[in-house]
């Protein structure tokens, strides 16, 4: 998840830099939107052409401080936003005609290693997981929400084969305390016995980061309304980290773009009235040498589409097709 850094290093690695410029033409000038700003990685490569502008959003109000120095350097070319990207249609943008969205999912490096955010398995004290602009904490969540609701959450948004196991556990342990960080990770492991090549914590810390940060629908919405701003032939781009979240942008851009073409004897009418143009079906993911600078980008897959035309009320089977996982979302209804 931590995907935008060298490990061990405080050095800002954006993932997927190079892939993303030559897909968005920054050269060429325009206005860009950038919904997950974080360090500025990709808002400070867009902005070093000239006449380009960059409309960035984040929900971390850490950020408040970096975009500040970027308002600094950039004046009139920069606006920033602490705002969640399922908010991105909402934004003044003027008469601005947007060239490109780009959403680069997760967390960066030094969120993760905040001790206040609690993201990690290896945070100390209270759950928390907020990143920002939420309306509840992983505190909340573990210590409140009953034992049915937490296994539907493990199993769906963390695919954690332990969940019903682990959800019962917790709440037998929290009715003789509040549990923490590090008694959460005890249960954890007291289930799981012997730890793998990845921490025995990873996939139920996973699935409490997206329900406290309700990720769903925020990439659910971000995707369908920052397509309902972007201009005709304004490119969508978005890198995620894990399967559920590739597994929506994948069937986003592949329900709404134009069906492969059987035999060029048949006629072009079909794909007239299609949202988007995919250029690949594949996910672009990261070469030998980023995966040797950047070890976190070995998840990072990246799919991009292009809007060929404005369409009305498009995105009802795109919402029907989650509507489990955004059922299980409303959940957090109870808290
Ligand atoms: C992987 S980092 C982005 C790093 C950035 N591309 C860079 O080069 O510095 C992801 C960022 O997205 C932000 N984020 C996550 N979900 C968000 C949401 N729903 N709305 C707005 N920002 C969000 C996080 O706070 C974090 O700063």
């Amino acid at each position: 998840m931590n995907a935008t850094i060298l490990p061990n290093s405080e050095k800002h690695y954006p993932v997927l830099l190079d892939e993303i410029l030559s897909i968005i033409s920054p050269q060429n000038g325009g206005t860009f939107i950038d919904c997950t700003f974080g360090q500025g990685g990709y808002s400070s490569s867009i902005l070093k052409f000239k006449n380009t502008n960059v409309i960035a959003l984040d929900r971390d109000p850490d950020c408040k401080l970096i975009a500040k120095k970027f308002k600094e350097l950039n004046k009139e070319r920069f606006l920033f936003f602490n705002k969640k990207f399922s908010d991105v249609n909402q934004i003044k943008k003027g008469n601005s005609k947007i060239k490109a969205i780009i959403f680069d999912l997760g967390y960066s490096y030094s969120q993760i290693k905040n001790p206040n955010k609690g993201l990690s398995f290896e945070s100390k004290g209270n759950l928390n997981m907020r990143l920002g602009l939420n309306d509840f904490s992983a505190n909340e969540v573990i210590n409140k929400l009953g034992q049915k609701d937490l296994e539907l959450i493990f199993k769906y948004f963390g695919e954690d084969k332990d969940s019903k196991i682990i959800s019962k556990k917790i709440v037998r342990e929290r009715a003789k305390s509040n549990l923490n960080t590090e008694n959460l990770v005890d249960i954890i492991n007291s289930v799981k016995k012997k730890s793998g090549k990845t921490h025995n914590a990873t996939k139920i810390f996973q699935a409490i980061r997206m329900f406290v940060n309700k990720e769903i629908s925020e990439l659910i919405y971000g995707l369908i309304n920052s397509t309902k701003i972007l201009d005709i032939n304004g490119i969508l781009c978005a890198v995620s980290f894990h399967s559920i979240e590739d597994r929506i942008i994948k069937y986003y851009f592949k329900s709404l773009s134009e069906d492969k073409k059987i035999s060029r004897y048949l006629p072009e009418e079909k794909n007239r009235n299609k949202l988007f143009q995919l250029k690949s079906k594949k996910p672009i993911i990261p070469t030998q040498k980023e995966l040797t600078l950047n070890r976190p980008s070995r998840s990072a897959k990246l799919r991009y589409a292009i809007k060929k035309i404005n369409l009305v009320n498009f995105e009802k089977d795109f919402l029907n097709k989650f509507s489990k996982l955004l059922e299980i979302e409303n959940l957090s209804k109870k808290l």
